[in-house]
């Protein structure tokens, strides 16, 4: 739904080599995508926290959330990651969807290798180890795909890495249209599964599914199921993640179902409080997650994955965006809040209730230059801390169930927030 960012994964019988490194995602998690964070021309406002060498600076400041013009604090990379982490997040989706091949001024290899030395050490003294989802961006498909070496290359990377990298997540929804996953990502993945044998690598592979590759999920959940196209395509793919005990992975996104048909959705359900429920095949939903959820589930069940982990890549809010229409920030802690409620709490959903759900919330920080998709444009506004690293709202910890978080779903029905 939002931006691509990403990397991969592959077809045909694979069985990874080894599966030393612990990839638990049978527990649920609650953890946060980082990237994309090049705002600003480097260096530029950045006078203050600064102990690096010029050099270091320019580097680090590479993939750090830069000053902006009217507030000139300097966040670099270490300083990023320290913020999540004292929010209590361990797990990382870390992408960055411009580090193209050909526009940086340092190759995507230094930059990857940069950002996953300074985890490495902002996360040393944590409690619980930093697990690294790593996606590579779409960009990078064909590459892979025309050259192996650059394959090698990314490995040799995420072994010099092993103990902070689980997964590797080839492109996002790169099913999104069938043609660009037939010359890109199955070849690319093909040769990419390949380098990882031949280098047992122990991290995992997998990708972001796109919601075009299932259809009839209204208004019977029920009725789901993938396009009989799409999983022509993916069965090989969906095999392999079996074999190899990987993941597939999601991105849910409320809003853009809510702004396509705000009256017709209405706020408490696109939040998860609405009261009374919606009833569907017999079951209650208050929360339209539950019901994309659940339709993605039912879909991969009668293709035979339903037994697959599923991971959310993304969700989000917008706490803000151009003629805001039900953007702000208590309406973005509602969505998280309601989200963290089912992964902590192990509720589950109405069709699957108790199922383990892991969720990478969209994203760390507010990100100016993201090219906006959604109309009105809210793609810069879906962090949950500004620009500079400053919390839009009382996160909490990501690891409890916190007063905060139950004080802001709304109890009242038909509160003020309704519409
Ligand atoms: C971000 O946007 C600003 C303002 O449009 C522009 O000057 C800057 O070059 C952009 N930075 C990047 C990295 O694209
Ligand atoms: C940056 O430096 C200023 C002044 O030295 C300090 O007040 C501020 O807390 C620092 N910011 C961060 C994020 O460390
Ligand atoms: C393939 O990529 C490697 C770097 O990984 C590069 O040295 C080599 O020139 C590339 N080969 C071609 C044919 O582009
Ligand atoms: C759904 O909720 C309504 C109350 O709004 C209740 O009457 C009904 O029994 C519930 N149905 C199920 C299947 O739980
Ligand atoms: C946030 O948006 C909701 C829905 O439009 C509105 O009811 C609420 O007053 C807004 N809150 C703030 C703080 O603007
Ligand atoms: C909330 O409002 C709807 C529509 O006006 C109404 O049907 C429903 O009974 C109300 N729910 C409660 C719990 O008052």
């Amino acid at each position: 739904m939002t931006a691509s960012h990403g990397w991969m994964l592959s077809l045909g019988v694979f069985v990874l080599p080894s599966l030393s490194v612990p990839v638990d995602v049978s527990s649920p998690f609650l953890g946060i995508n980082y990237g994309d964070l090049m705002a600003k021309s480097i260096g530029e406002g950045c006078t203050q926290n600064i102990t690096q060498t010029p050099d270091e600076q320019t580097r680090d400041g590479f993939l750090a959330r830069l000053a902006t013009d009217d507030a000139p604090a300097c966040l670099t990379t270490s300083m990023a990651l320290t913020v999540v982490k004292e929010e209590g997040f361990r797990h990382l989706k870390v992408f960055e969807e411009k580090l193209g091949l050909d526009e940086s001024f340092f190759s995507p290899l230094d930059a990857g290798d940069l950002v996953l030395t300074r985890v490495s050490e902002v996360f040393r003294d944590a409690d619980d180890a930093a697990h690294v989802w790593l996606q590579l961006p779409n960009g990078f498909l064909k590459h892979i795909r025309d050259n192996s070496s650059y394959a090698h290359d990314i490995i040799a990377l995420i072994k010099e890495h092993d103990d902070i990298v689980d997964v590797v997540i080839l492109g996002n929804e790169p099913f999104l249209f069938p043609e660009a996953a037939k010359d890109e990502f199955l070849p690319a993945y093909g040769v990419f599964k390949e380098a990882a044998s031949q280098a047992q690598l122990d991290a995992h592979l997998t990708t972001v599914l796109a919601n075009s590759v299932i259809q009839n999920t209204f208004p019977s959940i029920d009725a789901a199921e993938m396009v009989p196209s799409y999983l022509e395509l993916l069965e090989p793919f969906l095999t392999d993640l079996r074999a190899s005990s990987s993941p597939v992975m999601v991105n849910i996104f409320p809003w853009f179902a809510f702004s396509g048909a705000p009256v017709e959705v209405g706020l408490p359900y696109a939040l998860g409080y609405r009261d009374p429920p919606i009833e569907v095949d017999g079951r209650n939903y208050t929360f339209i997650w539950d019901a994309q959820y659940d339709a993605v589930v039912t879909a991969l069940d009668k293709a035979g994955f339903g037994d697959l982990p599923l991971v959310i890549g993304e969700t989000s809010w917008p706490s803000d965006g151009d003629n805001p229409v039900y953007v702000n920030k208590t309406t973005a802690h509602i969505h998280y809040a309601s989200v963290k409620k089912r992964v902590l709490m192990d509720i589950g959903t109405p069709k699957y209730p108790g199922r383990q759900i892991p969720v990478f919330y969209f994203i760390a920080f507010d990100r100016m230059n993201a090219t906006s998709y959604g109309f009105p444009p809210v793609e810069q506004y879906l962090g949950l801390h500004s620009e500079e690293g400053v919390a839009k709202f009382d996160i909490g910890s990501v690891a409890e169930w916190g007063e905060g978080d139950e004080q802001v779903i709304p109890h009242m029905p038909n509160n003020s927030l309704a519409i």
